[in-house]
């Protein structure tokens, strides 16, 4: 009897094993013969790079970030690598104008951003004319620069006097989300079409209540539900007032506004394909990184389950109307085991196989092509929001862009419906909890001189853009 059990189960393991092997689709090209006039784009395609306010404007000093830069961990260690601050980071906030020159240097035709809400709303519910004024004039430069503006209104920082409040974990964010949310496209409106409420909502709340790296720095996985169920519920209403709002259409499409959010997916695959403990951490922590928010988008339940760690549920009713477009931010795939000793026994890693970034993620092309099949399902517009690479090797550079571009295009050529691609970012800048040291731009910032330079590998971004063919319909 006992024995036949057993056998069962065995059996069972060995079955569903073998049919997560079979379902998984790992994607190969010959990648080594792109041929990049060869690849066609339709008419009206975005090309762009990104940036975010803290990251690259400097003078960001009252909000959540300020803070915790000047902060300590229980050990006495600072938060940023090396003590690093932001400080004035990469004078994106004086030097628009030549950054957005920059920008047409290399054939962009569109620019995203974030505006700073510690700026816009130094104190609850007021705002600063001159800081909306500075984004008009940043507006009105793009316009004049041919350059579409696409516009993030949270990039990862608070006001500190929301922060004092408890920031998203405190429902009342939401209100005060939405107040500045109504101001900004009130003020900027008749200047942008294109607005992502939200970047990486799960990546901002693994980062700062689970993993402890970004403020406020906690370790709790229920809480990180609730900042993610706010963030939901913030999104939803927000998407109203941009609607009712903003009905100015900046760019003559027809359409006055535009609003998504921005979603960035981790591949999760299991290190060991033949070991189903393996393959079901890997699908763990897909379903808690990527389909717990997008799934939400379907079903309007917010669903963020571990084991017995965390069960929450929440509706959100009408959040499956609020997307006109998705945003994927794609970066790298993790490996994934089942390890007794790490935090809810669950270990990732880069696939050491692959070459590395400065990062240390693995570069794996293959997975913009799997996650845009992923998030192709929704049926709306898929703009790339964010994929890049920090590295000081140009070669390096030169080959992530080339074979993440064609990735995308091979996803297109089997009708994912990606209408653009932003490189994060347009030049180097203050990557978060590593400071300065990682080098993502498409430009070197000599943060002395601010001084910009294109680098080598970052050639191959504005030789593509200028030579690809463009179909003029679908
Ligand atoms: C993303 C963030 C962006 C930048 C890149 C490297 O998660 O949205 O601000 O830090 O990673």
């Amino acid at each position: 009897m006992i024995i036949n059990l057993v056998i069962l189960v065995v059996l069972a393991i060995i079955l569903l094993t073998i049919w997560f092997n079979y379902r998984h689709n790992d994607v190969k090209w010959k990648e080594h013969e792109i041929d990049v006039s060869g690849l066609r784009f339709p008419k009206g395609f975005l090309w762009g790079a990104a940036t975010s306010a803290h990251q690259v404007e400097g003078g960001c000093d009252r909000n959540d970030w300020a803070i915790w830069e000047r902060s300590y961990d229980l050990n006495a260690y600072p938060r940023i690598k090396n003590g690093q601050q932001s400080g004035k980071a990469a004078d994106h906030w004086n030097r628009f104008r030549g950054d957005i020159d920059l920008l047409k240097q290399i054939g962009a035709n569109s620019y995203r951003f974030s505006v700073e809400w510690s700026k816009v709303c130094p104190q609850p519910n007021k705002l600063n004319t001159s800081v909306i004024d500075h984004y008009i004039d940043v507006c009105q430069y793009l316009h004049h620069s041919g350059v579409n503006p696409f516009v993030t209104l949270h990039h990862f920082t608070i006001p500190d006097w929301l922060y004092e409040r408890g920031g998203f974990e405190n429902p009342d964010a939401i209100h005060y989300y939405t107040d500045f949310v109504g101001k900004v496209a009130e003020t900027l409106g008749p200047y942008v079409d294109y607005w992502a409420t939200f970047n990486e909502p799960v990546v901002y709340a693994m980062m700062g209540w689970v993993f402890g790296k970004f403020p406020p720095g906690k370790k709790d996985l229920c809480l990180a539900a609730r900042v993610l169920a706010n963030i939901l519920q913030a999104h939803y209403q927000a998407y109203h007032i941009l609607h009712e709002i903003d009905r100015s259409d900046a760019d003559d499409d027809g359409i006055p506004c535009k609003v998504g959010i921005v979603k960035n997916i981790p591949l999760f695959d299991p290190a060991r394909k033949w070991w189903l403990p393996d393959w079901i951490v890997a699908k763990t922590l897909h379903r808690l990184f990527n389909q717990s928010v997008l799934d939400a988008f379907i079903a309007e339940r917010f669903k963020f389950n571990l084991w017995n760690v965390v069960n929450f549920s929440q509706d959100i009713p009408g959040l499956s109307n609020t997307l006109d477009w998705i945003g994927l931010n794609y970066y790298t795939q993790y490996l994934c085991r089942l390890d007794w000793k790490s935090d809810y026994k669950m270990r990732t890693y880069p696939n050491l196989k692959l070459p590395q970034t400065d990062m240390n993620w693995a570069i794996y092309p293959a997975g913009l092509y799997r996650s845009l099949q992923m998030i192709g399902s929704f049926g709306i517009p898929i703009y790339i929001t964010e994929n890049g690479i920090a590295t000081e090797d140009s070669g390096l550079r030169k080959d992530f862009i080339l074979k993440h571009i064609n990735a995308m295009h091979e996803a297109m050529l089997d009708r994912v419906d990606v209408r653009g691609y932003f490189y994060w970012s347009l030049m180097d800048n203050f990557e978060w909890a590593e400071g300065f040291d990682k080098r993502f731009g498409l430009y070197h910032v000599d943060y002395k001189t601010q001084k910009r330079t294109l680098k080598d590998g970052s050639e191959i971004y504005r030789e593509l853009i200028q030579s690809v063919q463009y179909k003029q319909h679908d």
